[in-house]
């Protein structure tokens, strides 16, 4: 079943693409490293179910995080028959050609809307990030590949606490200058907030109003699908979540799993909103994940099930105390 089954929510998109980033955020801060077979398995399981974008890995410095260093050989892998968009995590010019060698369909560069983020996580500064992205933007043109731009520690970061809205509005205007419009903000560790989403989504749709914004949450506090809702009572119309709820960044204190893409799907079927992905197949690719990964994921749908999923009154106990 792929139709949302709920009565539509006045004011919301009537279509959205989910966004799997799954492969990429999730596993690159799983302890063990998870074999690259199982990996392709995961994503064809994913595109299967309907998913039609998805962040695959990254193309980063196999020292800084060893979990992807198979990238190539992922992206062998993934069926591309039924068309989705696969994407990758570059830094750096290395990075670029790699993802390009490899056949990616879309270059994510990013950096972190906090200074001391950022050089946490791709050891420079803002500056020195965006001075770095023109040599990838001139490869990635050289290879007619695509260049999308994502904004890290969007709604708060671990080190410094509020990151103020001009910070992601001057990076999604130097992302613009550079032809780069496709944009994602992430909420690296959960600080994101409904008000806080509605905040910087009329900021940056009145000072970019070209970009095209993905919102991308952290389930760190509770409040993940909470700021979905909000995005999308601002017409944000891409999401980006992960299989079971995986994930978080190893380059952030505390950092806990993103918001989970079955429980996502659930939200937006119930909401009337159409996704194109198979919730019950979704949830099958979740407990596949379970069991690759080898512990509970915490994915509340993949364990109640759909709503409508009713049981025999012999299958509990009658209390009689
Ligand atoms: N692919 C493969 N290897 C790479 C690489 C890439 N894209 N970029 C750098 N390297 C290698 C270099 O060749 C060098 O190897 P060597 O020492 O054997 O010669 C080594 O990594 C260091 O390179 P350098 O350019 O000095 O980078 P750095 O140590 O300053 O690290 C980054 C910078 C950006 C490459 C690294 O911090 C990184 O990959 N970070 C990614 C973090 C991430 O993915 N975060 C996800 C969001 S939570
Ligand atoms: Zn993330």
């Amino acid at each position: 079943m792929t139709a949302a089954t709920g009565h539509h929510v006045k004011g919301f998109p009537e279509t959205v693409s989910v966004i799997e980033v799954g492969p990429r955020d999730g596993l690159q801060s799983e302890p063990e490293f998870v074999p690259t077979d199982r990996k392709i398995a995961l994503v064809n399981g994913l595109i299967d179910a309907g998913i039609r974008h998805l962040e695959v890995t990254s193309f980063v410095s196999p020292r800084a995080v060893p979990q992807l260093r198979d990238a190539a050989d992922v992206l062998a892998g993934i069926d591309r028959s039924k068309g989705a968009v696969l994407t990758a995590l570059v830094p750096n010019a290395k990075g670029a050609v790699r993802a390009a060698e490899a056949g990616i369909d879309a270059m994510v560069v990013f950096m972190s809307a906090s200074e001391s983020h950022n050089l946490k996580n791709v050891n420079r500064t803002r500056a020195q990030s965006l001075e770095g992205f023109a040599d990838i933007v001139q490869i990635a043109g050289e290879a007619n590949i695509p260049v999308f731009g994502a904004i890290a520690t969007s709604f708060g970061c671990p080190f410094e606490g509020n990151v103020p809205v001009s910070a992601i509005v001057d990076i999604a205007r130097a992302y613009r200058d550079m032809g780069i419009t496709t944009l994602s903000l992430g909420d690296t560790t959960g600080m994101a907030t409904p008000p806080l989403v509605q905040e910087r989504c009329r900021a940056l749709g009145e000072a970019v109003p070209e970009a095209d914004i993905a919102l991308h949450f952290h389930n760190t506090r509770g409040v993940g699908l909470a700021c979905v809702y909000a995005g999308l009572l601002e017409g944000v119309t891409r999401y980006e979540a992960s299989i079971g709820g995986l994930g978080g960044c190893p380059f952030a204190p505390n950092a806990t799993g993103n918001i989970c893409t079955e429980d996502l799907v659930y939200m937006l079927d119930e909401c009337g909103v159409e996704s194109g992905v198979d919730l019950d197949r979704l949830i099958r690719v979740s407990r596949q994940a379970e069991a690759v990964i080898g512990r509970t994921l915490p994915g509340q749908v993949m364990k109640a099930g759909p709503r409508l999923q009713t049981y025999g009154m012999d299958s509990v106990a009658t209390a009689n105390g």
